[in-house]
């Protein structure tokens, strides 16, 4: 008798002293759209400190809207985390996520709640990055071109195949790319730039930071990216110099949703909570990520560029989030850009 009490009185302590990864809390589906090495800690974090179960897969931005929406009858994701704001901006606008506000809004930088607000606070941000290039210094130097500065400078016969950049449609990169120089030149200019840095383009990669990785190894002279990622790559040991455009450049917010019909949705108000804390945005920093957090008591990384030393545009989020907006342009990029011979 006085065992067994013993035995359940054991049994009922073990249970509090478990750790919160042994208990059963069900499971979350997070759709991740950063760069993998900032997904993985994100999800095993989480993990461990709630016991929820974390499936997390990694696609670009715009792949993940794609997705969200070929899904929207079945949807099999919870919780979309990263990528650029854009897509998020238009899933919210297609009704394919879902309003929440959570109890940490208070915590972030305006930026990040003004994106919450545009939205009907079906998305929020949850760090920011400016947009440039950078280039191999060494390879550069071998073929004695002058170093670029400006967007302008892309465009330069010399540069003939040796610059890469996202495709538009698969990331929010490239996708940013355009609507910055929309803004930065206006549509007309804007697109005859784009046609004539066509011809210089060896490749539009699927994923946004692809190409930093490839001017970190020479395998192309300059890349267009966040400039955050390239500062990933140097400080890394690639020998890349990094451009922050001399006309002006744009900025992504980086954000996050819960998407609709979300079969965990407990658990992924639980993880959106948490993904705005200052803990679990310093995660960034450590996985090498450079962008600037939301939560103003988040740690800075001090390798991330700040926005203070880089010309940025006034960026119309809402206008270049809407879906109106982000289709008529992405036509026209395939229609005008992408179609013309080199
Ligand atoms: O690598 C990180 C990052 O640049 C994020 O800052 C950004 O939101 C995301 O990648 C965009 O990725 P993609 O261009 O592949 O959609």
């Amino acid at each position: 008798m006085t065992i067994t009490r013993h035995f359940v009185l054991a049994g009922a302590l073990a249970l509090v002293l478990l750790p919160a990864a042994g208990r059963a809390q069900g499971s979350l589906t997070v759709y991740c759209s950063v760069q993998e090495e900032w997904c993985r800690p994100m999800a095993q974090t989480f993990e461990r400190t709630t016991g929820i179960r974390v499936a997390m897969t990694r696609k670009s931005s715009g792949e993940t809207m794609t997705q969200i929406r070929a899904e929207a009858t079945n949807p099999r994701g919870d919780v979309w985390w990263g990528g650029t704001g854009d897509p998020h901006m238009q899933a919210a606008e297609e009704n394919l996520t879902l309003e929440y506000r959570s109890p940490r809004m208070t915590e972030l930088h305006d930026w990040a709640t003004r994106q919450a607000e545009q939205a009907r606070f079906r998305t929020i941000g949850i760090y920011a990055g400016a947009l440039g290039y950078s280039y191999n210094a060494p390879e550069l130097a071998r073929r004695r071109i002058a170093a670029p500065r400006c967007w302008a400078d892309l465009v330069r016969p010399d540069f003939r195949g040796e610059i890469q950049v996202a495709d538009p449609n698969t990331s929010g990169t490239a996708y940013t790319l355009l609507a910055t120089l929309l803004q930065v030149m206006g549509e007309e200019p804007a697109f005859t730039y784009l046609r004539a840095l066509h011809r210089n383009v060896n490749q539009y990669t699927r994923s946004g930071a692809a190409p930093a990785r490839a001017a970190a190894t020479g395998e192309t002279l300059v890349g267009i990216t966040f400039l955050h990622d390239a500062v990933t790559q140097k400080v890394a040991g690639a020998p890349l110099e990094i451009v922050a455009p001399c006309e002006g450049t744009g900025y992504e917010i980086g954000s996050m949703s819960i998407i609709r019909g979300a079969r965990n949705l407990d658990n992924a108000r639980r993880f959106y909570d948490w993904a705005l804390s200052p803990e679990a945005q310093a995660l960034g920093g450590q996985a090498q990520s450079f962008q600037l957090p939301s939560n103003r008591a988040a740690p800075i990384p001090p390798q991330a560029p700040r926005f203070e030393d880089i010309r940025l545009i006034d960026y119309d989020f809402a206008r270049w989030g809407s879906a109106e907006e982000r289709t008529r342009v992405l036509t026209r990029w395939e229609r005008e850009v992408r179609a013309s011979g080199r």
